[in-house]
């Protein structure tokens, strides 16, 4: 932890961590010669200054009206008193990204902790909205422990297109779905491919990138209100400017991220994301960022939350709405004064406010009941999100029931196996595999320690050949992760994962595998004499990457009950 802050005679500003060459007078000479030279007045020298992170990049569309973001937090640290100085970090688009984005949350928190940590800065704001770049940020500024803001981007509008809503992304699965089944031509899918993502911003349904946000707010680490405001509304740009003159506030107070993310507030965005319905991915970030605290999140204890906080967003994958719905219908505060009886009350947010204080103030506001629920009629009974356990996962394993098919619930299937994604691609649409609408589809060597980094490959294509007979779902299971977008019923995270020796790695085709929702369990029913006997035969695992951050990756990466962060990164708990 940086041991730099809340002490009044902490050096402040241009002061800060001077450079070492062995004599502080000639370091701050030194550095303020070179800030000169960037034309700032020596008045301007001598306000404290918060950072701004600025993760535009041409190889991110979700993040491109981040110019515009940086422009109105200057705006409000000026007119606060503060000097704003913005820096790059790396950036992280999902789809740009190979193997996959996941691999390198890891490497921007530690761009942004060090970043963080290594300049002169009294507080920070750090500006991030696709899937992995607020995670990054949440991890790398509480373990800097600077007093920072986060920032969402804020998600996409939708577009129509001949009468029809279409946001990204279910609509591009459900699409792309329709094509394999030969429900959608050819053209067809090339003309809808240009009419998904069609304005800046992050996914415009409750994926990975909205979950986080509201994940963010539900911490206390964004303002309030702010997680569901649209990229393009004037609203994103005022939440921009309020974040550059709170950020200084929240210097003043000396409040720090290890003060706002605590176990109570981990709790309260547990909750969240299971009231939302929220993406699968949330719940490896949020143990990854509560694993930057030393504060372990238990898959047994999101079982008994589940079971007793509600479904209350009607959004998409989940529902039928999207994200300018939840906007209008009153975001995440209508959520939270609809939680309100579960929650701890006494967390701060950046603010310094508690939530319960937070909550008095919007006592009575309105919220739309079709988009937002009450807690006595909510859209589902129970949790969006369970964890799984079994002889399949003994460290656990995920569902997002609330986009499931319930009729797959308890079910029993044959297990047809694919060793790779390279298999899987191979032969998913054989017209001679043998597979049907009952089985279930097995994909081994998909996480965090395989080639493929644990990608967004868990929602296993229906094979063509079902597909084009109307089988919609089928009961799909995997070391790998699935995009916030999808649906399906989909068993994900499964840990151990089949690299380090899991059970998943011993399925054969054949084998049968039960799933229980009701009993939290997935098993493979296979006589361990049997598994023994494949466990001995099992293939040398390949060799581990020789240099640089994959070696580094593969070398510290956790399990997905961990969060996958690196052991290395965590705090003690
Ligand atoms: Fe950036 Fe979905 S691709 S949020």
């Amino acid at each position: 932890m940086n041991d730099r802050n809340g002490d009044d005679d902490d050096p402040k500003g241009l002061q800060r961590g001077l450079t070492n060459y062995g004599d502080p007078d000639f370091s701050i000479y030194l550095r303020r010669s070179f800030a000169y030279s960037m034309g700032y007045s020596k008045e301007m020298l001598e306000r404290p200054i918060v950072g701004i992170v600025d993760t535009a990049s041409g190889l991110n569309n979700c993040h491109r009206s981040v110019p515009e973001l940086v422009e109105a937090v200057k705006r409000g640290v000026l007119a606060a008193g503060g000097l704003p100085l913005a820096f790059p970090t790396i950036s992280l688009c999902e789809p740009f990204l190979s193997p996959t984005s996941l691999m390198f949350r890891n490497l921007m928190s530690m761009d942004t902790e060090e970043m963080i940590r290594a300049q002169p800065l009294d507080a920070v704001v750090l500006i991030g909205g696709c899937d992995k770049t607020v995670p990054a940020q949440l991890m790398g500024a509480i373990s800097a422990d600077l007093p920072a803001i986060q920032l969402i981007i804020g998600p996409m509008l939708t577009h129509k297109r001949q009468g029809e809503r279409l946001g990204a992304c279910t609509d591009c699965r459900r699409f792309w779905a329709e094509y394999r089944g030969g429900r959608v031509s050819r053209s067809e899918i090339d003309k809808i491919e240009g009419g998904l993502a069609t304005t800046a911003g992050t996914c415009a349904v409750m994926g990975t990138a909205s979950t986080m946000a509201c994940i963010a707010e539900a911490l206390g680490m964004t303002l309030p209100g702010t997680a569901a405001i649209p990229a393009v509304h004037s609203d994103r740009l005022r939440a921009a400017e309020a974040s550059g003159r709170q950020a200084l506030v929240t210097a003043g107070l000396g409040l720090r991220p290890s003060e706002i993310v605590t176990e109570a507030s981990v709790e309260n965005a547990l909750r969240v994301l299971l009231a939302l319905g929220g993406s699968t991915n949330g719940v490896l970030h949020l143990a990854a960022i509560a694993g930057r605290r030393g504060i372990p999140l238990s898959l047994a204890r999101l079982n008994k939350l589940s079971d007793e906080t509600p479904v209350l967003v009607n959004l998409k994958p989940s529902g039928a709405h999207y994200m300018e719905d939840f906007f209008a219908a009153g975001g995440l505060g209508a959520v939270l004064r609809e939680l309100k009886p579960l929650l701890h009350l006494d967390c701060r947010s950046v603010t310094g406010e508690t939530l319960g204080e937070r909550l008095a103030g919007e006592a009575g506001a309105w919220a739309d009941r079709e988009i937002v629920r009450a807690l006595d009629e909510p859209f589902e009974p129970v949790g969006g999100l369970v964890a799984l356990f079994g002889s399949l996962a003994p460290g656990g394993a995920i569902l997002k029931r609330s986009a499931a098919d319930a009729r797959l619930f308890e079910h029993e299937g044959r297990a047809v196996v694919f060793s790779s994604l390279e298999d899987l691609s191979a032969r998913i649409d054989d017209p001679a595999l043998d597979v049907g609408p009952d089985d279930v589809l097995v994909l081994q060597n998909a996480g965090p320690r395989s080639a493929s980094a644990m990608p967004e490959a868990g929602y296993l294509p229906i094979p063509r050949k079902l597909a084009e007979a109307g089988v919609r779902d089928m009961l799909r299971i995997s070391d790998a992760r699935m995009s916030g977008t999808a649906f399906g019923t989909i068993v994900l995270h499964t840990t151990p994962e089949t690299a380090i020796g899991g059970p998943l790695g011993l399925v054969r085709d054949g084998d049968r595998i039960r799933l229980s929702v009701e009993g939290r369990r997935i098993d493979l029913l296979v006589e361990e004499a049997e598994l023994a006997r494949r466990r001995a035969e099992a293939p040398p695992a390949p060799s581990a990457p020789k240099r640089g951050y994959a070696r580094l990756y593969a070398e510290h990466v956790t399990q997905a009950d961990q969060g996958c962060d690196f052991d290395f990164l965590a705090a003690e708990g």
